[in-house]
């Protein structure tokens, strides 16, 4: 067993890290504050090729691995989870079960702009009515002709209004509660499509979140993914891959929130010394970090186990269990080292517990990642 990283994702860690520090941190503040995307950002991650990580060259991505997808989402979200999660989203969500499931066609119009960046991806399954009862949802397929007719909406889409490209769940067959739902890839501009609402957030505020709304949107049949009927198991599959996303997601939020409550320890001077050197703080920052290494070796334990076609849903679900409260600790404990002066807009610590919550929350809750591992362990 071996726990070095290859030379390869040593250089994707390197490369994202500085990518990061220099284009991604400078507005991470002020694009919270304003609840601002800004599309130079994704360029850029697009010129580097970060969208496409783990898709082989033929389908526009670099040929790369879960592993260094991972890595890059939690060394983004080390300094904006904002940034972490449009590229998960993208990845995950959107590219990977077209990748997974798509025709050849499908792949040449849809995964290729995806992987290079040209297109942004979204995912839609949550409706107001079925969130963790995913298999609950509302939207309609109705065939006719040549043609899918969708009604209905998807709310909390990440990278709504951004994307143009969806890959959304509805039900075809009314009779079957699992076995009657289908997927669809749903271009921004067909007709019928549009964005709803967008959502005023607690945190990752510069990812934006919106209603997409389906009013007799006309989808061609060839734009069905997977067979009718394969809906569920392609929503299920696909949330097994992009729950890690989200546990590197945690990762690195956690990890930047340490770096900075590590850094303001040893500055900080009280009782005549610094209060890294206090016990009552040093044990603190001894326990955060333990939390972050241990998140991390999950993330990645998972990461791998995908890369190397490895079964990966409950490992997966334990991650983001395991990383989603481990960034919720992390970043309160962080708050708490700084004092007065971490509640305050002034330092990075308090956007990074706000943005710590929703890893708790979205692509499942922790209550249903404990349901996924125990039906796991059970079955
Ligand atoms: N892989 C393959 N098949 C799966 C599967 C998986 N991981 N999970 C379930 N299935 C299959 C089952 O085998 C079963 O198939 P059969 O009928 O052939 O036996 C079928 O799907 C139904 O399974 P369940 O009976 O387990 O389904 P359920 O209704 O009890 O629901 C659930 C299971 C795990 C609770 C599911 O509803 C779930 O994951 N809910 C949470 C939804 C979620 O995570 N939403 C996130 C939204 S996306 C998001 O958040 C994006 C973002 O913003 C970034």
């Amino acid at each position: 067993m071996n726990f070095l990283l290859s030379e390869e994702h040593e250089m994707i860690r390197k490369m994202v890290r500085d990518f990061a520090k220099n284009e991604v941190e400078p507005t991470a503040a002020e694009r919270d504050e304003e609840e601002r995307f800004d599309m130079e950002i994704f360029r850029k991650m697009a010129d580097l090729g970060l969208t496409g990580i783990p898709f082989p060259e033929e389908y526009g991505g670099i040929g790369s691995d879960y592993l260094a997808y991972c890595i890059a989402v939690e060394e983004l979200s080390r300094v904006c989870a904002s940034t972490g999660v449009t590229l998960s989203a993208h990845t995950s969500l959107a590219s990977w079960p077209i990748y997974k499931y798509g025709t050849e066609e499908q792949k040449q119009k849809y995964l290729v702009p995806l992987a290079q960046g040209t297109s942004i991806g979204g995912y839609g399954l949550t409706e107001p009515g079925s969130g963790s009862d995913a298999g609950g949802m509302r939207t309609t397929a109705k065939l006719d002709g040549d043609h899918y007719v969708l009604n209905g909406s998807k709310i909390f889409i990440t990278n709504g209004g951004i994307a143009n490209i969806y890959v959304v769940f509805a039900v075809t067959d009314p009779s079957s509660k699992h076995k009657g739902t289908s997927a669809f890839i749903i271009e921004s501009g067909f007709e019928g499509f549009s964005v709803g609402k967008k959502e005023k957030k607690l945190g990752i505020r510069s990812s934006p979140t919106t209603e997409i709304i389906f009013e007799d949107c006309r989808v061609p049949v060839e734009n069905m993914l997977g067979a009718e009927g394969e809906g569920f198991k392609i929503a299920m599959t696909t949330l097994d891959g992009g729950r890690n996303g989200i546990a590197a997601q945690a990762v690195g939020i956690a990890q930047g929130a340490l770096d900075a409550a590590v850094g303001y320890a040893k500055e900080r001077v009280q009782f005549g010394k610094p209060i890294a050197a206090q016990q009552g703080v040093s044990f603190k920052l001894a326990d955060m970090a333990t939390s972050v290494e241990a998140s991390r070796l999950l993330t990645y334990q998972a990461a791998w186990r995908e890369s190397e076609n490895l079964s990966y849903g409950k490992e997966s679900a334990m991650s983001k269990l395991f990383a989603g409260d481990t960034a919720m600790k992390v970043t309160t404990e962080a708050v708490q080292v700084f004092g007065g002066y971490g509640y305050t807009k002034d330092y990075p610590v308090e956007r990074y517990m706000r943005d710590a919550k929703i890893t708790q929350i979205y692509e499942g809750t922790q209550e249903i990642q404990r349901l996924v591992i125990s039906r796991m362990l059970t079955k």
